[in-house]
């Protein structure tokens, strides 16, 4: 679900972050790997600051494999260690753990030299901005199905610790953080991912934002998932031919725009027009 954000909620979450930080020794930073300078809460630095980082990139079964692997330079070259993954899956979870122990592991030794023994587990928390997975994650690292933890008011669980073996436990409960609201670009590809509500943005716009880039970008994903010989220049007459071909129509023949727009978002994140990625690192 989506909650809405205000600065109240903003100071909020924030407190609540930096409470849940002061019990563990490494972050879990989730992003979306379509979106990951869309995803990533602006003020997540100054955040977390003095703790390990492991980044996230998510939902990589949807995202551009070539642009993933951009992205995962980006973020070592500024020496964060940064791994794809698909929360979905329970391959990637033994990695997320071996990473994740590499990097509190210079810490612990640090610990062991000054003559302090650490007996204790590494605790770890998962942070990241609504909708990009973290109850997932939470739950099939934790081996389990249960309801979604995530942004449920009313649902609060005290923290606690899901043992992940011996010498791993991740805290119960992830920190939620704000997307990023600076630009209309961003918006639109939060809105097009699903990370806000698309009603907070009129559909069709969402969709011509979608589409202008598709074309750009993507040309050949649009034509073979539409059946385009070729694209139209006029973006209504390519709302008209796709709202024929998926039988978008109303009374008397008429193009049905909004069922259109409906069913190119569906499309778009079920990855059904192709694994695509919104942003390059040097945007
Ligand atoms: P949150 O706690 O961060 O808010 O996110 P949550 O885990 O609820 O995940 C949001 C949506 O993203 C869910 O789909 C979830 O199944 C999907 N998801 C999470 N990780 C991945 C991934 O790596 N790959 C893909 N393809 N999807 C992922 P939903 O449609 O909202 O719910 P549902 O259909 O699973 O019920």
């Amino acid at each position: 679900m989506t909650i809405q954000w205000y600065p109240g909620h903003m100071a909020k979450a924030k407190r609540q972050v930096i409470e849940k930080l002061k019990l563990i020794d490494v972050v879990i930073e989730l992003l979306d790997a379509r979106i990951p300078y869309s995803s990533r809460n602006p003020m997540i630095d100054e955040i977390v600051t003095n703790k390990p980082r492991l980044v996230l990139l998510n939902k990589a079964d949807l995202a551009d494999p070539k642009k993933t692997d951009a992205w995962i330079s980006y973020f070592e070259e500024k020496g964060i260690k940064c791994i794809a993954v698909n929360a979905q899956d329970k391959q990637d979870m033994k990695r997320i753990i071996s990473e994740s122990k590499v990097l509190v592991q210079d810490k612990f030794e640090k610990m062991k030299a000054k003559g302090i023994k650490n007996t204790r587990a590494i605790r770890a928390l998962i942070v990241g901005i609504p909708n990009v997975g973290k109850s997932t994650l939470i739950n099939r690292l934790a081996n389990k199905t249960i309801a979604k933890t995530g942004d449920r008011p009313g649902v609060t669980t005290g923290q606690q610790w899901i043992k992940i073996g011996k010498e791993f436990e991740l805290l119960d409960t992830p920190g939620i953080l704000w997307p990023k609201f600076e630009d209309q670009d961003v918006g639109y590809r939060l809105a097009i991912t699903g990370a806000i509500k698309e009603n907070l943005l009129d559909l069709q716009d969402v969709v011509v934002y979608l589409l202008l880039f598709l074309i750009k970008e993507y040309p050949g994903n649009l034509q073979e998932r539409y059946q385009l010989t070729a694209i139209p220049t006029d973006m209504i007459k390519v709302f008209d031919e796709i709202g024929k071909f998926r039988g978008c129509l109303m009374g008397g023949g008429l193009i049905d725009y909004d069922k259109t727009a409906e069913v190119i978002i569906r499309d778009i994140r079920s990855a059904r027009l192709g694994r695509i990625t919104f942003e390059t690192p040097l945007e």
